[in-house]
């Protein structure tokens, strides 16, 4: 990871003041003074400011119902930010684990874990993502067989891969995603001439949303464990 970020991890400093401390001269890296935030470190890399050896905080892992009207980002917009919800410290380290739109509700992951999240959002990892849809108008069979064939979506050069698709009623679906590009449902409806009125996560790999609107909670070490793999 980063410099700075190692040392958020390890003190109270925010990203700017981390910064100002390595420029500053004050950390060394296995006895070396660094003085670019960007310098990549491993948590087995011996780290000191100011001489005192510093030992990062374990990982932190968040599950978050999304209500509509909020947004992905650690800072407020035009909607308030999804991270300040959590009401805990240092918001800055975080980042969110796939975006959803600010009118999207349902299930955000957060965490400070990089690698973990990695294996969440990379297409490559097939980590399936489950959608419940609401659509303008009904669903047709065939919406299922391009869905699972792949679809272009307009301005990308490759198609969709291949999703799941299952119809609860006329208007109603769950779709099922392993990649996660922009607006993704709702480009792949409006490709067959439908329209998403309602849309929300339901499910990211084995870890299902089972806490009420606006709630947060940890996740617990199997769901960590099961879709970090
Ligand atoms: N696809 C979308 O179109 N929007 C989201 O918020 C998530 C997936």
């Amino acid at each position: 990871m980063r410099l700075d970020k190692f040392l958020c991890k390890s003190t109270e400093l925010t990203r700017a003041d981390a910064s100002k401390v390595i420029h500053a001269g004050e950390v060394t890296v296995n006895g070396t003074v660094i003085t670019a935030e960007a310098t990549q470190v491993h948590e087995n890399n011996h780290i000191a400011l100011n001489g005192r050896r510093l030992i990062a905080r374990p990982s932190r892992y968040f599950m978050i119902h999304k209500p509509p009207g909020t947004q992905c980002s650690n800072a407020d917009g035009v909607y308030p930010s999804l991270l300040h919800r959590l009401g805990l410290d240092k918001t800055c380290d975080l980042h969110i684990v796939g975006r959803l739109d600010a009118d999207t509700s349902g299930l955000v992951l957060v965490t400070d874990d990089g690698r973990w999240s990695f294996n969440i959002t990379s297409p490559q990892k097939r980590c399936a993502k489950v959608y419940r849809v609401g659509l303008r108008d009904p669903l047709t069979d065939e919406v299922a067989a391009r869905f699972a064939r792949g679809l272009l979506l307009q301005g990308e050069a490759s198609p969709t891969l291949p999703a799941g698709l299952e119809v609860v009623a006329p208007r109603e679906a769950l779709l099922t995603l392993t990649e996660g590009r922009f607006h993704q449902v709702k480009r792949m409806f409006a490709a067959v001439g439908n329209r998403v009125l309602s849309l929300h996560r339901e499910q990211i790999g084995n870890i299902r949303l089972d806490i009420g609107p606006g709630q947060w909670r940890h996740l617990q070490a199997d769901e960590i464990a099961h879709v970090g793999k």
